[in-house]
C-alpha cells in the first residue's frame, strides 16, 4: 500500500489544494489513490472515540475515501512523533498528520514537509470562524500550514471524590498552599500516592502548572516569548514547590502514560490527576463518573490551551483525499462532532454544542472570557525540539531530584531554542 503511495507521491502546489477544496473532483482520475492514511496518537478509550466520529463524518462528506489509521500510540504523541520523524526522512510520508497548533510545527515548515494551506484555510472560512487569537497562533510568516479539529483545556485537576471525602477533603484547594497540605492530608489518611502521575511530558505539564500559579499568566507566557528568564528567582522557587509536589506523586511515575495514572485515580489509589480535559472522554470510556473537576490551585483564570490540529504533508499520495479529511477537520458538523466525544470544544465559534457535557459548555465560555496562555508540553508555546529536551530535563529530575540541574537545563533549551519562535 505505502509504495503505491510513494509511487503516486508529488509535491502539491497551492493550485491543486483549489482543485482538491471540491472534494471527489478527482475521481474519475483513476491513478489517483483513494485511500488517506491519517496518522494521530489517538489509539485507545477516549481519544479514539473521537476520532472515529470524525472518520464517520469523513465517510459521509468524502465519498469516494477511504480512511486509513496511521496510529501510533503513546500519549501526546510520545511515540509517533518519532515514528513520523523516520517516516519522513525516508521519503514515506503519511497523507495527513496529527500536530498541536503553535510552535511545535516551525521545524516542518521550516524542512518543507507540510504544504501551505493558506488557501483552502480561506476558502472553507476558517478565519471568520476561529478566535483570532487561534488564527495568530497557526499562522507562521502569513501562512497557515494546519486545520485545528478542537482545543483543549490542560491545567485541570481531576480528583476521586470518594477518596478526598474519606480524607475529609470536601472543597477544591484555592491556593498551591492548600494544594499541598491537602496532599499532606490524604497521605496521612493513609493514601500512598495522593497525586497520580505519568512519564516525562506529564511531569512537564505539572511544572507548568505551578509555574503558571507562581509567575501569572503574562510572565509565564514571556518564558517562551524571552521576556521572563528562566534563571530567575520565582522559577527557582516554582522548582521547589514542584519537587515538594511530586513527592506525593506514585513512585513509578516514569513508567506510567496518563490513562495508566488515571487507572490509579480511578482506582481510588489517588485523589488528584494534573491532566488535560482529554481526561473526561478516557474516565468516560472507564465507565467511571465519581470524579470532579478543578483548575489548577492558583492559575485564576488562565486557560492553558492547546489545539489538535491536521497537516497536509508535501509528500501525501492522495492531496485530493487529505484535503477532504481537511475540510471536515474544519467543518462545524465535523468539530461537533469530533469535540463531543474527545472532550475539547471546537476551534470553530460557530460549531453546534449538541451532545456537549456541562463540562464542555462551561469550558467554551471559559475559552471565551479567560486569558490564553499556551502549553509547552502540548506545542503551542514550544518547538519541538524544545518540548523534547524540556521533557528530558523533567525526566531526568523525577530521578535525581537536582532542582539547580533541572533550573539550568530548562534555561539552556531556552537559550538554544528561542530564537525558532
Ligand atoms: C495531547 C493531545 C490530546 C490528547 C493528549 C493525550 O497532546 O493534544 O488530544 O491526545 O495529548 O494523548
Amino acid at each position: 500500500m505505502r509504495s503505491t503511495r510513494r509511487a503516486l507521491t508529488a509535491v502539491v502546489s497551492a493550485a491543486a489544494l483549489l482543485v482538491a477544496s471540491a472534494c471527489g473532483s478527482g475521481d474519475d482520475d483513476e491513478s489517483r489513490a483513494t485511500t488517506v492514511e491519517v496518522f494521530t496518537w489517538w489509539a485507545e478509550g477516549g481519544e479514539k472515540a473521537g476520532l472515529d466520529a470524525l472518520v464517520a463524518r469523513f465517510a459521509a462528506d468524502c465519498a469516494g475515501q477511504t480512511f486509513e489509521n496511521g496510529v501510533v500510540a503513546g500519549g501526546a504523541g510520545i511515540n509517533a512523533k518519532q515514528v513520523l520523524d523516520a517516516r519522513l526522512r525516508q521519503n514515506d510520508p503519511p497523507d495527513t498528520f496529527q500536530v498541536h497548533a503553535g510552535a511545535e510545527l516551525l521545524d516542518r515548515i521550516d524542512a518543507g514537509q507540510v504544504a501551505d494551506l493558506t488557501a483552502a484555510f480561506d476558502s472553507w472560512g476558517l478565519r471568520e470562524a476561529l478566535p483570532d487569537g487561534l488564527v495568530e497562533g497557526l499562522t507562521v510568516n502569513g501562512k497557515i500550514y494546519s486545520v485545528p479539529a478542537g482545543v483543549h483545556r490542560a491545567n485541570v485537576v481531576w480528583t476521586n471524590d470518594q477518596v478526598l471525602s474519606d480524607a475529609g477533603i470536601l472543597l477544591p484547594p484555592k491556593s498551591l498552599a492548600e494544594f499541598v497540605g491537602n496532599l499532606k492530608r490524604l497521605r496521612a489518611a493513609g493514601v500512598e500516592s495522593p497525586l497520580a502521575l505519568g512519564r516525562d511530558w506529564t511531569q512537564l505539564m505539572l511544572l507548568e502548572a505551578v509555574l503558571l500559579s507562581e509567575l501569572g499568566p503574562q510572565r509565564f507566557t514571556g518564558l517562551f516569548t524571552g521576556t521572563t528568564p528562566w534563571t530567575g528567582t520565582v522559577v527557582t522557587k516554582a522548582i521547589k514547590d514542584y519537587g515538594t509536589i511530586l513527592e506525593y506523586s506514585n513512585a513509578d511515575r516514569d513508567s506510567l502514560d496518563w490513562p495508566q495514572a488515571q487507572r490509579l485515580l480511578i482506582d481510588g489509589k489517588a485523589g488528584y490527576q494534573l491532566m488535560g480535559d482529554w481526561a473526561a472522554a478516557e474516565l468516560t470510556a472507564n465507565s467511571f463518573a465519581g470524579y470532579d473537576t478543578f483548575v489548577f490551585p492558583g492559575n485564576g483564570t488562565a486557560f492553558q490551551w492547546l489545539a489538535d490540529s491536521f497537516t497536509l504533508t508535501t509528500g501525501a499520495a492522495n492531496p485530493d483525499g487529505a484535503t477532504c479529511w481537511l475540510r471536515t477537520v474544519a467543518s462545524a458538523p465535523g468539530q461537533q462532532a469530533f469535540n463531543a466525544r474527545k472532550g475539547s470544544i471546537p476551534a470553530r465559534t460557530d460549531a453546534p454544542t449538541e451532545g456537549f457535557t456541562d463540562y464542555q459548555i462551561a469550558t467554551a465560555a471559559d475559552w471565551k472570557s479567560g486569558l490564553p496562555v499556551p502549553s509547552c508540553a502540548h506545542g503551542s508555546a514550544c518547538s519541538q525540539p524544545w518540548q523534547n529536551a524540556a521533557n528530558a530535563a523533567l525526566g531526568a529530575f523525577s530521578t535525581s531530584g537536582d532542582a539547580g540541574v533541572l533550573q539550568s537545563a530548562l534555561a539552556a533549551a531556552a537559550k538554544q531554542f528561542i530564537r525558532r519562535q
